[in-house]
């Protein structure tokens, strides 16, 4: 959530362009309102609004601004509706200190109020303000911007990250103090930004920083501190290889069309990968662990639904999947030093997971393995050990080739564990990881073009269907959770994913004559899933299907459009391909109404608050 950007130029008199340029980058952060303040001879220059980079862009002239340093931040609303009060970068009490963060503060209306009874001028409801009258409140007591950036930390309580600067200074300073930063140090530029796509314009010479860091931001240099004491730390920048080009849209209308057309190749990839980095160790902790969760939200928790039945299906080891902002009261005091937390997540900064990881190593509760694509994430650094999705960015806000790969990562594991403890005999699962790495990536192809026009046609009937149901049974139980997600998500159609034998314990009660619900089905399961479908189909429901062709349901479906075939293959590699159909039928139905499927209302791709 929120996005920020600082920059300072040697010889830069065109901050708004480089800022607006760079900021764009971070659309997926958030969208409600963006703000640009540029310094220009000792004055800011503080212009922002409600709505995208390119729209506020055209309305205000961010391009234009001029000036050699500035914070720009787009936003995703939480504290304080997305008004253009509430957005930033703010001032302090005088147009002097400018300022923008990321993340949320947990004492807001007790630092407001102090704030506000010693004379300080808050003019907004969001707590990013609260963070520049810090600095502007120990300014006033130290007349030093280093120690009274050091300090305001003191007073802010929660996850976050801001940036800041005074008109007559020439330097930016940031601090991370719980929500992501990473710093980049190019030829006229420093830079600091929440996140590696916004650098990549300027330089891939980057500086991943640590929670209660600092940086100090000058055209030349990017200090690095420790907020505790001031230290200065020797930090060396890395060269990024991530290439700037996964953040264009390469010719598709959306990233997350393109990105649904990339998961062939990330099969590859993340098959490669996985094999090549000796995923031994990984399968041992997963062997060790006495009790073993799979953490994670969203999509990456629908992945991990997945992730459970393969490993009870191939390795016979039980795996509790959990929401992350459930585990702690419903899983917190069933930790041992002997248990797995598997911590899912495609950002690697989604708070809620983040509250996981901290809760386990604060009171040594076992080992965390972290599953995640943002490389220099919070969570590469802090779990015990990683394995990374192998996606590059993944820019649309709904997850699609992330959650194919979490999938796959999954499948892999079970069956290697399921080869070492016996569970499966070693010729089926040479078997199965051969078709994982040889077949999947061909038959994923296959996936997408046997479905592409199919989905787009179901897409158009079901575009004045207030709301269906997905369903799934056995290991296609994640993958209708993760269909629903996507239609409530991008297509703002009432869509419940769920278990297909609990339908008839009460949702039945829905069906009506005409009403949509589609299942999802193995070859494997089929024959029990049909049992739910009769339950639809005689109550005049309109039953749509996704699977392989079977004799057996053909009499379920009225048009050929509602079933959506996937091509034949093992049953293990079903639940892989029938997401696929159901991503493109979310991205259909929201383009056919007009919505953007990559930036649905609302929404954020990373999520750093609680
Ligand atoms: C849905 C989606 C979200 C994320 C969730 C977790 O399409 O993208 O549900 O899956 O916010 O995010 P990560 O995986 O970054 O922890």
């Amino acid at each position: 959530m929120c996005g920020i950007t600082g920059i300072v130029g040697r010889s830069r008199n065109d901050i708004g362009r480089i800022l607006v340029e760079c900021s764009r980058k971070l659309t997926y952060r958030g969208y409600d309102s963006v703000g640009v303040a540029a310094v220009n001879n000792g004055k800011v220059d503080l212009r922002k609004n409600v709505g995208t980079v390119d729209a506020v862009d055209s309305e205000l002239g961010l391009s234009e601004m001029i000036g050699d340093r500035g914070i720009a931040q787009l936003r995703w609303a939480t504290y304080g509706a997305p008004t253009i009060i509430n957005a930033q970068p703010h001032f302090g009490c005088e147009e002097v200190f400018y300022g923008a963060h990321n993340g949320n503060l947990h004492n807001y209306y007790e630092y407001r109020k102090e704030l506000v009874e010693t004379g300080h001028i808050v003019r907004s409801e969001n707590d990013g303000e609260l963070c520049v009258h810090a600095v502007d409140k120990y300014y006033e007591s130290t007349g030093d911007m280093f120690d009274a950036v050091r300090f305001s930390t003191r007073d802010l309580k929660g996850a976050f990250a801001f940036a800041v600067g005074r008109a007559d200074e020439p330097e930016i300073y940031a601090v991370k103090m719980g929500s992501s930063l990473v710093a980049g140090i190019a030829e006229n530029d420093t830079i600091v930004s929440s996140d590696l796509p916004s650098i990549l314009p300027l330089t891939n010479n980057v500086l991943y920083l640590q929670d209660s860091e600092m940086v100090v931001l000058t055209p030349d240099e990017v200090k690095v501190y420790r907020v505790e004491d001031g230290k200065q730390l020797n930090r060396i920048p890395e060269i990024s290889n991530v290439d700037a080009r996964a953040a264009e849209k390469g010719g598709y209308p959306h990233f997350m069309l393109k990105e649904i057309h990339e998961q062939p190749q990330i099969v590859r990839d993340v098959m490669g990968l996985i094999q090549k980095s000796k995923p031994e160790k990984w399968i041992q902790m997963i062997e060790d662990a006495s009790s073993r969760y799979l953490v994670a939200c969203g999509s990456s928790h629908n992945a991990g639904i997945v992730g459970t039945y393969f490993f009870n299906r191939l390795a016979g080891v039980p795996i509790t999947p959990v929401i992350g902002g459930q585990f702690e009261p419903m899983c917190g005091n069933t930790l041992t030093d002997e248990s797995l937390c598997i911590l899912v997540s495609q950002s690697g900064e989604t708070k809620d997971i983040l509250n996981v990881l901290n809760h386990v190593r604060n009171n040594n509760l076992g080992k965390t393995l972290g599953i995640l694509n943002v490389v220099g994430s919070t969570l590469m650094f802090n779990a015990d050990s990683y394995i990374p999705m192998a996606c590059g960015y993944e820019i649309s806000v709904p997850a699609t080739k992330t959650y194919y790969s979490q999938s796959v990562i999954f499948a892999y594991l079970a069956t290697r564990l399921g080869e070492r403890n016996g569970h499966l005999d070693s010729q089926e699962a040479k078997q199965f990881i051969h078709q994982l790495e040889n077949e999947l990536p061909i038959l994923t192809q296959k996936t997408i073009d046997k479905t592409g026009i199919l989905t787009k046609d179901l897409a158009r009937t079901l575009m004045d269907t207030p709301d269906l149901y997905c369903l799934g049974y056995g290991l296609t139980d994640g993958v209708a959770r993760e269909g629903a997600l996507k239609i409530k998500e991008i297509c703002y159609n009432h869509c419940e994913g769920m278990y297909s034998s609990e339908f008839k314990h009460g949702p039945l009660s829905i069906v009506t004559d005409g009403y949509p619900v589609i299942f999802i089905t193995t070859t494997e399961d089929s024959w029990m899933i049909i049992n739910h479908i009769n339950e639809v189909a005689c109550r005049g429901g309109r039953t749509i299907i996704v699977g392989e062709r079977e004799e057996k349901l053909e009499p379920y479906v009225a048009n050929t459009i509602d079933y959506l075939e996937v091509p034949s293959s093992s049953p293990l590699l079903n639940p892989l391909l029938d997401v696929i159909p159901l991503q493109l039928l979310s991205y259909y139905l929201s383009v056919d109404k007009g919505i953007n499927p990559d930036l649905p209302r609302n929404l954020s791709k990373t999520l750093t608050v609680d």
